[in-house]
């Protein structure tokens, strides 16, 4: 599979899963308790799925974009501080589950506009590589930067211990209990 269709790939995964953040918060909203466990574990498997062959690829990416002239280095885009959003968004993200959970009398508004933050810088980067990172990738990257792109890919692969196995099984896992509820 090429790496921009596999990018492609684990945004549709993600948004699926953002969806079912998006359910939970809103049933949590209209006075039901919130799953607690299900709801950290889709925001652990999006933290887990940037992480391993995500995020850093795109970074890459926008590098090498910029290097070959793909995508103007005015500043106007920058996909590497957006990733540094977006992890300190979950961060505070999951701050706030931890203290609705410890403490019942905290308002519920609170952490649906903290969730809602989140959800939305999600969805608005993934939308914004497909339409503009992707493509400039796809029309200005040489076939020297795909596979110097695969190396970096292999080589950081190494560093950790998640694999791709690991992460398709907590998809699923989540997949099956949001079902289980709500079926
Ligand atoms: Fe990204
Ligand atoms: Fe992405």
């Amino acid at each position: 599979m090429h790496i921009l269709d596999k990018l492609k790939k684990d945004h549709q995964q993600m948004k699926q899963l953002l969806m079912i953040m998006e359910v939970e918060i809103q049933h949590f909203i209209s006075g039901e308790r919130l799953d607690y466990d299900l709801f950290c574990s889709a925001l652990e498997y999006l933290n887990r799925r940037v992480l391993i062959n995500h995020h850093f690829v795109e970074d890459k990416i926008f590098e090498l974009a910029q290097k070959r002239g793909a995508i103007a280095a005015d500043g106007r885009h920058n996909i590497p501080l957006e990733h540094e959003k977006i992890a300190f968004l979950s961060t505070a993200l999951k701050e706030a589950l931890d203290k609705v959970e410890a403490d019942n009398e905290l308002p519920r508004i609170w952490l649906m506009s903290v969730a809602q933050e989140y959800l939305q810088a999600q969805r608005r980067h993934m939308r914004e590589e497909e339409i503009m990172l992707f493509p400039a990738a796809k029309r200005g990257l040489l076939n020297a930067d795909w596979e110097e792109i695969e190396k970096f890919m292999i080589s950081r692969s190494q560093d950790t211990d998640i694999d791709e196995n690991d992460l398709e099984d907590m998809r699923k896992d989540v997949l099956a209990w949001h079902q289980e509820v709500y079926a």
